[in-house]
């Protein structure tokens, strides 16, 4: 009996500059451990970026460069998936294009993430063509490899509700060709940053996977704990304690329900508490600065495997293209 086909998978960043560990937690962590078991497609989406960067667009080919040293020196692997730059793989392009024909208007304008967009980045004019058409993008992203699954978060759950609308108009009006691709969504525990909000670069919160240790040490010791604990001898909560989201996220459970408790009777302080969150960061990340050390002294390395990435891509999506061609009749 052979084995059952490989399931595939699409996911997607976009180039937005260095990651943080909210980015860890929220997907690598999971395109990590996909790329054991699926046949997996990792998309660098500099189109995406443009959409709303389109006056800032020198600086994303930096940061194509960045994400990918982040992800191969995390340990995402050329040889078990595909890593690539979605804007060398211009069948993406093209399927947009295509489905740009089929996709009635107001299924774009009620995305909520549309609107909801627009008014997080009023200081730009979003109201474009290609701003409208994001999530048509990613739907191209997704189906023009056929993925059966598609890790994201909860924020992406609306997009890919339209992706599936987009499948079955195509499948309906010409034939058969895509499946129905399934969200995959990520459990994505909330992380603080350094000033108790969500962790985001946008808030210039955010602990950098390329901080040095002594920069993690910096970032986290001043942080604000759970306000209850003004002296050493009075008890907290780690629940309402932003520096706990990082123990939740990185510190073995035994040792972190140990803290917990300790801090519910002042059995700990915060400083040794941090120290201890800071120590799972700096053991988790250690493996991975020394990789992105050799990739910085060899940039070249990580172009050519975004390159060969790119060749594989170019090919799997082409063979979809020839098949939405016909169905189409063009
Ligand atoms: N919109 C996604 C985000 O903001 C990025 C993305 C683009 C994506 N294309 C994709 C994610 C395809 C999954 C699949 O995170
Ligand atoms: Fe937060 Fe730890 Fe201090 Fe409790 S002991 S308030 S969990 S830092």
């Amino acid at each position: 009996m052979t084995a059952p086909a490989k399931k595939t998978v699409l996911s997607g960043v976009r180039p937005t500059g260095p990651a943080h560990l909210g980015n860890y937690v929220g997907a690598f962590r999971n395109w990590l451990r996909l790329q054991d078991e699926y046949r997996c497609f990792y998309s660098i989406v500099t189109w995406h970026a443009l959409t709303s960067e389109y006056a800032n667009s020198r600086a994303i080919r930096d940061y194509v460069f960045e994400v990918a040293t982040d992800l191969l020196s995390l340990g995402i692997d050329p040889a078990k998936c595909v890593l690539f730059n979605q804007s060398e793989v211009k069948e993406h392009a093209e399927l947009h294009l295509l489905l740009s024909m089929i996709v009635p208007l107001p299924w774009l304008e009620r995305v909520p993430t549309f609107k909801e967009q627009q008014e997080e980045l009023a200081d730009r004019d979003l109201n474009t063509y290609g701003f409208l058409g994001y999530p048509l993008l990613q739907t191209a992203d997704i189906i023009v490899y056929k993925a059966d699954v598609v890790p994201v978060g909860e924020d992406q759950a609306c997009h890919l509700e339209l992706a599936r609308e987009i499948v079955r108009r195509f499948n309906r009006l010409y034939a058969p060709v895509f499946p129905e691709p399934q969200t995959l969504l990520t459990e994505v525990p909330k992380l603080a940053g350094t000033d108790g909000r969500k962790m985001s670069k946008s808030y210039g919160n955010a602990i950098f996977l390329k901080d040095t240790a002594a920069a993690i040490k910096a970032k986290i010791a001043p942080m604000v704990t759970d306000t209850r604990r003004k002296r050493r001898s009075d008890p907290g909560e780690p629940d309402d304690c932003p520096v706990f989201t990082l123990h939740r996220a990185f510190v073995d459970p035994a040792r972190r329900e140990a803290l917990a408790a300790d801090c519910r009777r002042a059995g700990v302080g915060c400083l040794e508490c941090k120290a201890v969150a800071i120590q799972a960061i700096i053991d988790l990340l250690t493996p991975y600065w020394e990789k992105r050390a050799a990739f910085e002294k060899n940039p070249r390395l990580v172009w050519d495997t975004l390159e060969d990435g790119n060749a594989r891509a170019r090919a799997a999506a082409g063979a979809t293209m020839i098949e939405v061609r016909d169905a189409i009749g063009v």
